[in-house]
Parts: C-alpha cells; structure tokens; sequence
C-alpha cells in the first residue's frame, strides 16, 4: 500500500501537467467557422451536429445557406454563432417592410437569444445570378432587413450581409489592378459598401484558388513553399493565392473609397475526391489547403496590402454532400462524413486541437509533466 503512493503521487502531477498544457494551448485556438451544407439525405440530426460541434471540435462559427427553423432550435444553448441565409428568391419581397418583419418574426425571432444568431445574408452570390430583379433588389432588400431589425430592437445583436463570388471583380491581377466590374461598381457595390459601413457590417467574399489554380500554380495555391508572385505595382510579393485573391478583392473596395471595411471569408474550401486523376484532388491537398488557411487567417500576418488583419472564416464545407450535382469533387468538399468521422485531420478535434494550434508548448508541457512524474518515482524510489 504505502509503495504504491509515490507513483500514484507522480501520475497526479503529471496528470496535472497534463491538464495545465490543454488549458495553455486551447486559448490559442481562435475562431473557425464553417458552412453547414444540407444537400444530402444521410446527413445525421441536426441536434446531434450541433452537439457534436459544441463537445467533440473547436468549430464556433456555423452558417447555413438557409434558415431552417430545427436547426436553428438545434444549436440553442450550444454558445456557438450562427449566420443564417435569407435565400436569393425572396429578394424582391424582402424589399416591403412587413414581408421583412414577418421574415424575421418565423425565422429568427422565436429562436433567440437561446440560439445565438449574430448575422442575417440576405441571398448568396447575387450579382453572379445575372437576374435583374434580384441584383436591384438586394441593397433594398438588406436596408428593408436593417429596418425590421431595428424596429424589433435587434440590430445590436444581428449584423446584415450578402456574399459574392470573386466574379464580382473584371480585374484581379496583379492584386493591385482589382476592380468591381463596371456596372455593378457604382449601381450596386457603392450603395452596398455604404451599407456595410453604416451599419458596421462585413463585406463578404467567397475566395476559391482551388477554382484559380492550376498544375503550375498548385504549391502557390496551397500555402506550400513556392517563388511567388510580384506585384510590379506595389513591389510586394504575394507567396500565396488567397492573399493575392483578398488583395484585389481589397483594392477594388479601396478603389470606391471603402478600404476602411472589414472582409470576412464566407466560403472557401478543397475538396478531397475527385474524378480519375485530378492533379491536386485528394485528402493531402484538402488538409493542406484547409489547414493552413486556418493558421494563416487567424495568424495576425494579415495580407501584403492589409498587414495584421485576422479574417473571420467559414471553411466550405462541414460535411460531404451526396444530393450536389457536377462532377465528383462537388460532392466531396466536407470536413466530415455524414456519420461524423473527420475526411482528414486539421487540429479541428477537441482531442487533436491544441498541439495542432501551438505544437511546441504543448510538447513542452508534456515533456515536463513526464520529467517531473519520473523525478518523483526516482526519488521514491
Ligand atoms: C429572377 O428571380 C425571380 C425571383 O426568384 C424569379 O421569379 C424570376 O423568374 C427570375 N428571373 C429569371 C430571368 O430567371
Ligand atoms: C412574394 O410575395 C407575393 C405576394 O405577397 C407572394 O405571392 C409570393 O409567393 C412571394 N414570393 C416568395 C418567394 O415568397
Ligand atoms: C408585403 O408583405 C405583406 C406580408 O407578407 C403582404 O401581405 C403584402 O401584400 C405585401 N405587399 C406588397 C405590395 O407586395
Ligand atoms: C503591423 O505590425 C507590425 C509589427 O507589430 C508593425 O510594425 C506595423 O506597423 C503594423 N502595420 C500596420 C499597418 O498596422
């Protein structure tokens, strides 16, 4: 009995330790979003994947392409943010004030505060649909939203958004030459930008290199080591595709005299399976990809023209998606499979999070845990 406490001893310190290095490591995790797809039909409960985000991943950010009033009840009490989508074709009836308010009263009001609704988009990617009623009808329609808002004394708690495809831009390279394309620029992206700064409100974009890249520009794409890119204009070199995509993103913005507004990454993703022999269309480039955005947008880094910034992000997608149409990879864009095991791993687990978000002080930690547990035996011993 009395041989056995010495050990028992060292394994509650190092125990201890053990803990201490989680409890380190986790404030470093920041904030991850992702996108909750729902084109399936295996996908689990939505009460199970709300508990399921909350316990078993570090993911704190949700936002649907929809507003289904279960999964809003849900994620009710789970703490973690959720971005809601009016869909692009109420648009043109969002416009009158009490389609809106009506809107807000079945969708969102009966959820809150127990569900923590933080934005409203209202559609997604308007300006790529090309249809009329629906690209004149979305900074109304979000201004109409503004107003029920208000009126229910919501607009401190709920932001509006809206995000767009980098088709927005006729221009995006270098970095430097971005621009809005000429008719949405002032008609529909000026009125817009206003709005977001008025009511101090992201502007959202949906980056893609997967879409951008190809064989030769594959490391450049995926955060890997590669010569880089120069802008001749600025002289700043860009050693990865998504900072030169946010940067022209960016200066058409500051082109209209809106460089002062915050970007936020709606959508971004790679995908994990594709069709034969897709060059970089597997598990290793999606983690790659998805991996090292997570370090780089929360990093601080920032990008060359906005030194600094971390970018609030929602990785495309939660979960693999059989019901989407197109090719393969369409379909294989999830960080999970419909039964919630991980497609790869990203430190986006509990149980893998905190050495993936600071791997040398938890290795720290664990080593001293293990060195003072075996000094204590020695000396017992
Ligand atoms: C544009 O969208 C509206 C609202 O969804 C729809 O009624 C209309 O048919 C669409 N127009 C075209 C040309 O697709
Ligand atoms: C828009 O409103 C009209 C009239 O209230 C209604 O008939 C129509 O179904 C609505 N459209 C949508 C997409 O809700
Ligand atoms: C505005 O919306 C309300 C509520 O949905 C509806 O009853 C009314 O007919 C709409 N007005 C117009 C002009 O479409
Ligand atoms: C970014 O951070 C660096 C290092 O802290 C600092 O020297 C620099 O002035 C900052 N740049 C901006 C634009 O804030």
């Amino acid at each position: 009995m009395a041989k056995s406490s010495p050990s028992f001893f060292s394994i509650l310190i190092t125990a201890t330790f053990l803990l201490l290095a989680s409890v380190l490591t986790k404030g470093v995790e920041g904030t991850i979003g992702v996108n909750y797809g729902t084109l399936a039909d295996n996908l689990p409960p939505p009460s199970k994947v709300a508990h399921f985000l909350q316990d078993s991943t570090i993911i704190n950010r949700v936002r649907l392409f929809d507003a289904e009033p279960d999964i809003l009840e849900a994620f009710a009490h789970t703490g973690i943010a959720l971005t809601v989508t009016v869909p692009n074709h109420h648009i043109p009836n969002l416009t009158n004030l009490s389609f809106a308010q009506q809107w807000l009263e079945d969708y969102v009001q009966p959820y809150i505060p127990a569900t923590n609704v933080v934005r409203i988009l209202v559609g997604n990617e308007v300006l790529s649909t090309a249809n009329k009623s629906l690209i004149v009808g979305l900074v109304p329609a979000m201004q109409t939203l503004q107003t029920a808002l208000v009126g229910a004394s919501l607009d401190r708690r709920i932001q509006i958004s809206t995000p767009h495809s980098l088709g927005i831009l006729s221009a995006s390279s270098p970095p430097s030459n971005g621009n809005f394309r000429q008719g949405y620029d002032t008609h529909v992206l000026k009125p817009l930008l206003s709005f977001h700064r008025a009511t101090n409100s992201p502007f959202m974009v949906n980056p893609y290199p997967f879409f951008e890249c190809s064989t030769d520009t594959l490391d450049y794409a995926l955060f890997r080591p590669n010569s880089g890119v120069f802008d001749e204009n600025t002289k700043l070199l860009y050693t990865n595709m998504l900072d030169a995509q946010l940067d022209a993103v960016y200066s058409a913005m500051k082109l209209l005299g809106f460089d002062d507004l915050e970007i936020v990454i709606a959508e971004t993703g790679w995908p994990s399976l594709g069709d034969s022999d897709q060059i970089g269309v597997d598990a290793n480039s999606a983690a790659e990809y998805n991996g090292n955005l997570m370090r780089h947008v929360q990093s601080g880094v920032g990008t060359p023209l906005m030194p600094n910034r971390t970018f609030e992000t929602y990785i495309f997608s939660l979960f693999n998606e059989d019901l989407k149409p197109g090719p393969t990879w369409e379909r294989n864009f999830g960080l999970f499979q419909p039964n919630m095991t991980p497609v790869y791993d990203i430190g986006i687990l509990r149980s893998t999070a905190a050495a993936a978000a600071n791997p040398n002080l938890h290795h720290v930690i664990c080593l001293l845990a293990i060195s003072v547990g075996v000094l204590i035996l020695n000396n017992h011993g």
